[in-house]
């Protein structure tokens, strides 16, 4: 049961915040997954987990749904070098309901999400029944985007937005030409895909899968290239193909897109799926004026990251928005936290946390 529920913090205790005056509405236990690094031993799993553990923050949300992120997959693995505490709720994102809000422009009841900075990484994520965050976290979600529809977008259709967004904002347009995508079954590739064919692009398929081919020509792909040709070593320069590209695959594939960009032409880079070393020659910045616009959805400024939630839910919004998703709960995570390490993502997995 809620100890504190009806009312926002502001409004009883002006200037109070949840955490300092233990006026809470999260319930002293919930369930969360969590990750535990020992001396000697590594755990994760559901377990209870106290209210007077989480991190202050002025508000606190019930958290309806989260996803599962490339960067939670290896935030779950004692090999994976992404945690910063433990024990860690991961989880880079999440979005419910607010339930105490201590900030007068987020007001209890408010649905919501938040994603990026330390959470799920050097702070508790999104794996529980209940959060608590900083205000200047927290995005409102717009009309038409439910909780669920944001985290079947989650970081990866953000990040995929954010490179859209970088690639239009230096100028690209839909008869520049046509557009690479890789690692395009994955969450970051597939909603790029998405999000280019509804404004017109001419989309070509980078995936390692060839029985997603379908499936990605349904989200509209004009073509798909196998994941061989996208990785195999080249000269310095291959002839001019891609007025842009949208890669979160890094490693052998990077290197084959910068020196298959037209002249002028950029990839937003998001991402190292295929390996994080980058091999490459200067001759496509330095004779093709090409350009490496890198992308960082953790850092991103709140207001910047709000407006484009709200591009999300209109303008940008994914044409296959919620479809191609595969639902597990807290009790059913390890196998999408496994899966998406193993490159086995074929759409996105999203949490059911609300039961
Ligand atoms: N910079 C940022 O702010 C930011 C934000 C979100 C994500 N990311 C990064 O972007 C990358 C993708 O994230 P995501 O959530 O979209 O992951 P994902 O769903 O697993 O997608 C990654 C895709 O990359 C492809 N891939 C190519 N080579 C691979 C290899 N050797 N091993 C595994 N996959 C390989 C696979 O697609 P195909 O089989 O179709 O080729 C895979 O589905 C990750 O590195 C993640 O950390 C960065």
């Amino acid at each position: 049961m809620a100890r504190y529920s009806s009312t926002t913090v502001a409004e009883t205790q002006p200037g109070a915040r949840p955490y300092d005056d233990r006026m809470t509405a999260i319930p002293a236990t919930f369930r969360a997954y969590v990750a535990t690094r020992g001396d000697d031993a590594f755990e994760r799993g559901v377990r209870q987990f106290a209210e007077t553990d989480l991190p202050p923050g002025e508000v606190e949300i019930r958290v309806a749904w989260s996803s599962v992120n490339y960067k939670d997959g290896l935030a779950t693995r004692e090999d994976g070098k992404v945690a910063r505490i433990s024990p860690l709720i991961p989880g880079i994102d999440l979005a419910g309901e607010v339930v105490a809000s201590a900030d007068p422009g987020i007001a209890v009841g408010t649905a919501v999400l938040a994603h990026g900075y330390e959470i799920g990484v050097s702070r508790h994520g999104g794996y529980a029944e209940y959060q608590r965050v900083p205000a200047n976290w927290v995005v409102p979600l717009a009309p038409g985007l439910s909780p669920r529809d944001a985290m079947s977008i989650g970081t990866a259709g953000f990040t995929a937005a954010m490179s859209v967004a970088a690639l239009e904002e230096r100028g690209l347009t839909p008869p520049d030409g046509p557009i690479l995508v890789t690692g395009a079954s994955g969450g970051v590739g597939g909603t790029a895909l998405a999000i280019l064919a509804d404004r017109g692009y001419e989309v070509w398929a980078a995936t390692g899968k060839a029985d997603e081919a379908a499936r990605l020509v349904s989200l509209g792909a004009a073509g798909i290239l196998t994941r061989d040709e996208v990785t195999a070593e080249g000269r310095p320069l291959d002839s001019e193909r891609w007025a842009g590209a949208v890669d979160a695959v890094g490693g052998a594939t990077l290197p084959y897109v910068l020196r298959s960009l037209r002249t002028g032409a950029a990839v937003a880079a998001s991402g190292n799926a295929g390996g994080m070393k980058l091999e490459t020659t200067v001759f496509p910045f330095i004779l093709r004026g090409v350009a490496l616009l890198g992308m960082d959805s953790v850092n991103l400024a709140i207001a910047r990251r709000r407006d484009l939630w709200d591009r999300l839910a209109t303008d940008l919004r994914p044409r296959d928005l919620g479809m191609h998703v595969t639902e597990v709960t807290l009790d059913t995570l390890d196998q999408a936290l496994d899966g998406i390490v193993a490159g086995a993502a074929r759409g996105r997995w999203i949490v059911r946390v609300e039961e």
